[in-house]
């Protein structure tokens, strides 16, 4: 076959076309299945399976005082994409506890409800993120829709809950410090999820959170009394550039540095505000050092999210940087240490973590 330029173009090779549309219709049902998610976990479907499940449509429905029409098409729907198991002999559906795991269990590690919250509702920023390609301007993390920040909070928080005392532990010295009484300073903290962990973990250690967003910093004061450690949590709305204080133990970063528009004057403001025998404590999703190595689901969707969100952000502010959530090892330790940090490892690492510690 001829294009319009005379050029010849290559064959269709029919079992590739056949894997991309196979590829296609997985993502078309992903793509539904977020807002779906997020009725099921908003409306209590997943807990009623949970904890008196298997049961019919009709049953569910009358748990959950929802419509059995409903119901019954949106557990089909469940039911098709693995994430309910479904008896056709009593045409019961419900959790295996794997799926309960997942769905069900608020506290668990790999919670996906609040994942599917965050990304659903990153993807609002559509229109403006078209015109941002367009113009190269950035766009802001206030500037998204709010269940971008209370899905960000309820994915990431229990993973931290489950990861944060052995990574803390794995940095030399601090846990220690922070068991005998230290200061912590947890910058870009959000709604406050890593912020509390790490108080409810060392009651005799102080500690502020730091976001330049102050709508997030208004629900982590709320989240802090709630939890019962308002007396030793304390917050600010601030830059990571400017945050108030001195002598810190440990300065945390949990998924936010490649969110800084200026990663180098962050890195040269921590080392200002950090004790000599201090630590900085930098999460970032898991990635390699090459684009190659990253082309992966987990590389998928942290490239995706970085696009929508974590690279806007960046460029939003001064200098733009724009490090991107995929950045690896070794370009983090470009920027983080370019502010005088001597010494720089990878700590501990998860399937979806890379946690560095970097020191003066
Ligand atoms: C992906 S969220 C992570 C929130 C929190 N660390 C967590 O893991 O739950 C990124 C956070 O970085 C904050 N942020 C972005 N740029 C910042 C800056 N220059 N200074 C302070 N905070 C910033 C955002 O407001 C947002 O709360």
């Amino acid at each position: 076959m001829a294009t319009e330029s005379g050029a010849k173009a290559d064959p269709i090779d029919e079992q590739k076309l056949t894997k991309l549309v196979e590829t296609s219709l997985v993502d078309l049902g992903a793509t539904v299945h977020a807002s779906l998610a997020i009725i099921g976990d908003d409306l209590g479907l997943y807990a009623a399976l949970d904890e008196a499940g298997p049961l019919t449509s009709a049953e569910l429905a009358e748990q959950t005082d929802t419509a059995e029409r409903y119901v019954r098409e949106w557990l089909r729907a469940q039911a098709a994409g693995g994430y309910v198991t479904y008896d056709p002999e009593t045409d019961r559906y419900g959790l295996s506890p794997e799926q309960a795991h997942i769905l069900a269990n608020k506290e668990s590690p790999v919670f996906m409800p609040g994942a599917f919250q965050l990304v659903a509702s990153a993807a609002k920023i559509e229109p403006e993120l078209r015109e941002a390609f367009r113009t190269g301007e950035g766009i802001g993390w206030h500037e998204h829709d709010e269940d971008v920040f209370h899905g960000t909070e309820r994915f990431f928080g229990p993973s931290y809950g489950a990861n944060l005392v052995s990574w803390i532990e794995a940095l030399n010295g601090i846990d220690e410090t922070l068991k005998a009484g230290g200061r912590v300073a947890d910058v870009g903290c959000g709604h406050g999820a890593p912020t509390i962990r790490i108080a409810e973990a060392y009651p005799d250690s102080t500690v502020i959170g730091i976001d330049y967003h102050e709508s997030s910093i208004a629900v982590a004061r709320e989240r802090a009394e709630t939890a019962g450690v308002g007396d030793r949590v304390d917050f600010e709305v601030a830059t990571a550039r400017e945050y108030r204080g001195i002598d810190y133990d440990l300065v945390t970063m949990f998924n936010c540095f490649h969110d800084m528009g200026d990663p180098v004057g962050v890195s040269t403001h921590v080392r200002e505000t950090l004790a000599d025998d201090g630590a900085w404590m930098i999460v970032e999703p898991y990635a390699k050092d090459r684009v190659e190595d990253n082309l992966t689901p987990f590389g998928r969707l942290a490239y995706s999210i970085s696009t929508v969100a974590c690279t806007p952000n960046s460029l939003s502010q001064e200098v733009g940087y724009g490090l991107g959530a995929q950045a690896g090892e070794e370009q983090t330790r470009e920027v983080a240490t370019a502010g005088g940090f001597t010494c720089f490892r990878r700590a501990a690492e998860t399937p979806t973590s890379l946690v560095f510690e970097a020191r003066p």
